[in-house]
């Protein structure tokens, strides 16, 4: 996607990268749609032959001018509440194409999805799935439910986006999900004919989804011999990508695609697939320019204009991004300290990174945030959200202005209208 030759300016999907933050200024998240479209393709081709949908996690990058992309291409969306569910409607996604995903879902939010029609509610415990039997009884409909299995395999990567084991909030175990599908006569008004699974995020081996596969289709075996008809088998997302060049190796889409129907050979419904990262992780960069250079006592201090609001992984994950000056030319090499301009120590991108040396100006690019970057965004320290902007074989459009001070208090008033509750 880059090309450096030396001196010259490096350009993402065939703009140049200068120009662009020269033109929009920095933080700036840019965003290639060709390389959006290539992952679709790549786990499209995978899946040919199989019926099946995918359907984007929009918590990954929830930004319009993305989730249009993601429909033109005719991709769903997997929505975790219903701010998530206006976002994809509005982006024109269809409600047949919408997965309902999350353990907290409302009684507001689960009408509303009803009430649109959604394909299909992963329920997440006994409680949400006797709500909707409640709200759907209200509206007169039938809805769709998935049973969200919780199959206590270790996804082997950060504890903080590991979902399927037992002590994490996600999912039932096989033996409540049982229950349900026993009891499932008592339901008038939920279709319960649906296995759904999702054990975590940024997954590098293929062994975890491997367990976890062979747990749901033995229970989908078992649900069918017991007169259960299964419709379709979500196998959530989580498919890894590349962070750290030659360290991080990700999962091929289309082995990853042959053993989902390995695992589950013989089903003949719908698999669902979820991806959030897998689809634009890559794509994004974050470019940030150099405010200042400052020697500490015992460090070099390289102080960036991003900072953790724009790009929370680092502080909340020790998550490592590469980062790389946008220019090709050859610079000694000087070990740095990388920062934010945030009041908190925590708002350090890299600790100890070896870059070509740099200057007051410059500019660098923070690389794989297209996922969970923008959409994790705060104001915090109220530095207004980066603009973001939507590259594609040599043209741009922004897909998200800069944030203005008057947009960021936007709401916010004086406590001069004082009433009773
Ligand atoms: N389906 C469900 C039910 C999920 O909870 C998630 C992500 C996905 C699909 C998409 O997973 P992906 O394909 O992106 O791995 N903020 C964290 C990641 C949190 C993931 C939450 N759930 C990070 O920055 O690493």
């Amino acid at each position: 996607m880059t090309d450096a030759p030396a001196s010259a300016h490096v350009t993402w999907d065939g703009v140049d990268l200068h120009a662009l933050a020269e033109r929009l200024g920095a933080p700036l998240y840019v965003y290639s749609a060709s390389h959006i479209r290539n992952r679709i393709a790549s786990l499209q081709t995978a899946l040919r032959g199989t019926d099946h949908l995918i359907c984007f996690a929009v918590k990954a990058n929830s930004n319009r001018g993305v989730l249009a992309l993601m429909h033109e291409q005719r991709v769903g969306a997997d929505i975790v509440s219903a701010g998530e569910l206006w976002r994809a409607l509005h982006a024109g996604v269809p409600p047949e194409r919408i997965v309902f995903s999350g353990v907290g879902k409302s009684e507001a939010e689960i009408a509303e999805a009803l009430r649109v029609g959604i394909l299909r509610f992963n329920v997440e415990s006994h409680d949400e799935l006797l709500l909707l039997q409640r709200v759907a009884l209200a509206q007169g409909v039938v809805a769709r439910a998935a049973v969200r299995i919780n199959p206590d395999v270790d996804a082997l990567t950060h504890a903080k986006i590991s979902t399927g084991k037992a002590e994490n909030k996600f999912g039932v175990s096989i033996d409540e999900a049982r229950r349900w599908f026993a009891a499932r006569g008592e339901l008038s008004h939920v279709q319960l004919d649906g296995l759904h699974v999702h054990i975590g995020s940024q997954i590098l081996s293929l062994e975890p989804f491997r367990q976890a596969l062979q747990r749901v289709a033995a229970f989908w075996r078992e649900l069918v011999a017991q007169g259960h008809p299964i419709a379709s088998i979500d196998v959530g997302g989580g498919l890894g990508v590349c962070y750290r060049e030659g360290h991080d190796h990700p999962i091929d889409a289309a082995a990853y695609v042959a053993l989902v129907r390995e695992a589950l050979a013989g089903f003949e419904g719908r698999l669902l697939f979820e991806p959030g990262r897998y689809l634009v992780g890559e794509a994004g960069v974050l470019l940030t320019r150099v405010i200042r250079l400052k020697q500490g006592e015992e460090r070099s201090f390289l102080v960036l204009d991003a900072a953790m609001n724009d790009l929370a992984r680092p502080s909340l994950y020790d998550a490592w991004h590469d980062i790389v000056p946008v220019s090709g030319e050859a610079r000694p090499m000087i070990t740095y300290d990388i920062v934010g301009p945030v009041c908190e120590t925590g708002d350090t991108f890299a600790t100890a990174r070896a870059l070509p040396a740099c200057a007051p100006g410059d500019l660098l690019m923070i690389l794989t945030v297209g996922a969970y970057g923008a959409s994790m965004a705060s104001t915090y320290n109220s530095r207004p959200l980066a603009a973001e902007v939507m590259v594609d074989a040599g043209r741009y459009a922004v897909v998200r202005q800069r944030q203005s001070f008057e947009d960021m208090v936007a709401g916010e008033q004086p406590a001069n209208h004082w009433e009773t509750a």
